[in-house]
Parts: structure tokens; sequence; C-alpha cells
């Protein structure tokens, strides 16, 4: 299983620590444009190899896409991060560019992967690879629900003073700020409902607390967060190479599902050596519905703004 992950930033550096200390995958290929930077990563998160016992080979290259030759997943993280009061839609304008030319000289060298999109504004960098690639469905995944459902179980463990091992709960819908929908009507904690246990108002907190999880630690950090959406990453990975059959909310073509057609957007599947093997369908509740169309429209506005 080789694995590529194109940018060497905190992003890209930690989605290849975590699949190497997962040991799944036999080699991972980091790739940057600045010299000699992926190199020094790669070299680093060797050194580690023999302390956190994994085999991964990880090799690090400044911008020869030879080297990524035959890579069964490719992870694109490029692209500029957001700064504090950013939005994540506002770096569309440079990150279009470079996701459109990384998707391309990825698959030049690997037509038959499956692509895993991080660079924001997320969704619609999946529309783009979608849109001018050709490659099927299946082999493009955007990386977001995976990240805010993690946020959201750490709110709903910090609000429930539970164990976050004890929560279980998702986000579906655009990976914005306005556009996420947190499913607290069906999060559990030990399958009972957190309704349960917490207020509407508690609850309305969690959910809004989980929306803005990655404003928050940009201001905190200066710059977006790294370990968490890293650890996402290395998840999805983990459940295609390993044909897991795990069920994560991905940013995936929707062609009528949840009532929507040409848009990539948050929606639960099911993940296995083919990428993308369902798109799982639930019943949403008359506000979960309306919530969804909302950040649909949102994902729409901020797709218009490629020059496709
Ligand atoms: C975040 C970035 C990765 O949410 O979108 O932290």
């Amino acid at each position: 299983m080789k694995v590529t992950v194109v940018g060497a930033g905190a992003v890209g550096a930690s989605c290849a620590e975590y699949i190497a200390i997962k040991n799944f995958a036999s080699e991972v290929v980091l790739l940057d444009i600045k010299e000699g930077f992926a190199e020094g990563k790669a070299m680093d998160l060797m050194q580690t190899a023999s302390l956190n016992g994994f085999d991964t080979k990880i090799t690090g290259i400044t911008n020869d896409y030879s080297a990524t030759a035959n890579s069964d997943i490719c992870v694109i993280t490029s692209g500029i991060p957001r700064k504090p009061g950013m939005t994540r839609e506002e770096l569309i304008g440079i990150n279009a560019g470079i996701v459109k030319s990384v998707s391309a000289s990825l698959i030049e060298h690997s037509p038959e992967t499956i692509i895993i999109v991080v660079s924001n504004p997320m969704d619609t960098m999946a529309y783009l690879v979608h849109k001018t690639t050709g490659l099927p469905k299946h082999r493009i995944i955007g990386m977001g629900g995976a990240l805010d459902s993690a946020r959201f179980k750490y709110r709903l463990a910090e609000a429930l003073g539970a164990p976050i091992s004890d929560v279980d709960g998702m986000v579906i819908g655009g990976h914005s700020d306005t556009g996420m929908v947190p499913l607290t009507r069906l999060a559990t904690r030990n399958s009972v409902l957190v309704s349960e246990f917490l207020s509407e108002d508690r609850l309305n907190q969690v959910l809004e607390d989980t929306k803005v999880g990655g404003a928050t630690l940009t201001k905190l950090l200066g710059t977006s967060a790294w370990y968490a959406p890293g650890a996402a990453v290395s998840g999805l990975v983990q459940a295609i190479a390993c044909d897991q059959k795990k069920m994560f909310p991905c940013s995936v073509l929707l062609e009528g599902e949840y009532g929507l057609n040409d848009i990539c957007i948050g929606a639960p599947v099911i993940l296995g050596r083919n990428g993308i093997e369902k798109i799982v369908e639930i019943e949403l509740s008359e506000a979960e519905k309306a919530h969804m169309q909302e950040s649909a429209e949102g994902v729409r506005k901020t797709n218009g703004l490629l020059a496709l």
C-alpha cells in the first residue's frame, strides 16, 4: 500500500505521522514544492520509527511527481491555511489553482489512485477535482466530516463530563463555520441519546462550539489546526487500505441523495478498498433537512467562484 501526501506543512506531516504510527502502509511519500522541506520532514519522521515502532517507509521529495507513481491513495493538503478571522471560503483564489494542478499531476502518475482532498474550502476543492479530473466519484473523497465529528465528540464529552470513548455522534453538511450540520438529535452516550443528559440550551452550545471548532483553533494557534485533521485523514486512509467498510461522513458527489445534485458535501459513506463504496442515506428531521439545504446553498455559492 503506497500513500502519497502532497504538502509537507503541519497538516500533511501530521497525516504522514499518524499513517506511519498506525503501521498499515508500506510506503508514504511526502511531497512539497519547498526545496528540501519534505525530505527534512520525512527524515525526522523516519527517525521516530524505532521509537514509535513502525515499519512504514516515509520518503520526502521536492515537487517530483514521478516519485508518487502508482500510489493507491493520494492526500492533497497543499495550499494556504486560514489565518485568524478568515473563513475557509476566502482561500479559494489561491487554493483552487494549486489543487487543480496537484490533482492532475497525481493522476498522471497514479491513474488508479483514490484522492482524499483536505485543502480548503474543502467541499469546493473536492468538487473541483471531480469537475477537472474525470475520476469516478467513488475515488474522490473530501475530508471534513470525520474531523468535525471528532470535534463534536470532544464537545459532547466535555458537556457530559464523560470520557470521549463513551460518546458517539456525527457531523454532516459542508465543512464550514455555517455549513456544518451536527446531528445532536442522534448523538449518544453508550447508546442513550445525549438529550437524556443535556438540556436543549447546552446541546445548542455544543452545536455552536462544534461549528466554529476550526476557527477557535485558528485564533489560538495563529494558523489552522493539524493534529486532529491529520488523525482524521489517517482514519480514512486506514479504512480504505484495510478495506474496513467503516462509516464516516465525507464530502462526496451527491446525485439525488439528500435531495441534492451536482455538489460535493458531507454525507455518511462506507469506506473500503474501492474508496466510497456506498452513500448512506439516513432519515433527517425537517430542521436537519432545512439545515442541509442551507449548507448546500453555501457550498454552491463558493463553487460558483470556481473558473470551471
Ligand atoms: C480545520 C481545517 C483543516 O477545520 O479545515 O481545522
